[in-house]
């Protein structure tokens, strides 16, 4: 018996994860709220730290706890003020890349259902 596809299969595995994340990344790197946050400025360790935590929290390969530890991404966000207008930002550039990206309704609701909550759970600036 054949184990029932992840949802990370599903949506077209590594791939398509690595076209989200790239596209998003092209929207933070021109976004004046957002770009300034980021402390490298090459950000292509962020690309490659989301795409990894995205890939494992969907069911594909654990990579990034292997590299990066248990996710704690609030604790992560801690340093960076980000209050609603940072989190409308960062959803704004996802949702570009989600529409970009070749996926069945349902597929692209889940993720952005995800993406909101996830969003709105990182803002730790409310003033
Ligand atoms: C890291 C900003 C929401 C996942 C970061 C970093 C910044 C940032 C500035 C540091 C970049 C780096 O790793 O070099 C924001 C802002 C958000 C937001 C302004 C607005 C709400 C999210 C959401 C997720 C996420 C919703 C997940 C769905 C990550 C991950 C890292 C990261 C996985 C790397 C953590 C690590 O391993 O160090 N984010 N983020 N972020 N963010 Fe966000």
């Amino acid at each position: 018996m054949s184990t029932p596809e992840t949802f990370y299969e599903q949506v077209g595995g590594e791939a398509t994860f690595r076209t989200i994340v790239a596209r998003f990344y092209q929207e933070v790197a021109e976004d004046e709220l957002l770009r300034p946050l980021y402390p490298e400025e090459d950000l292509s360790g962020a690309e490659e730290r989301l795409r990894l935590f995205l890939m494992q929290y969907w069911g594909g390969p654990q990579t990034y706890s292997e590299q990066r530890g248990h996710p704690r991404l609030r604790m992560r966000h801690a340093p960076f003020k980000i209050g609603l207008a940072e989190r409308d930002a960062w959803l704004r550039c996802m949702r570009i890349a989600l529409d970009e990206v070749e996926l069945t309704t349902e597929q692209r609701d889940r993720l952005w259902r995800y993406f909101e909550m996830a969003a709105h759970s990182m803002v730790n600036s409310w003033f």
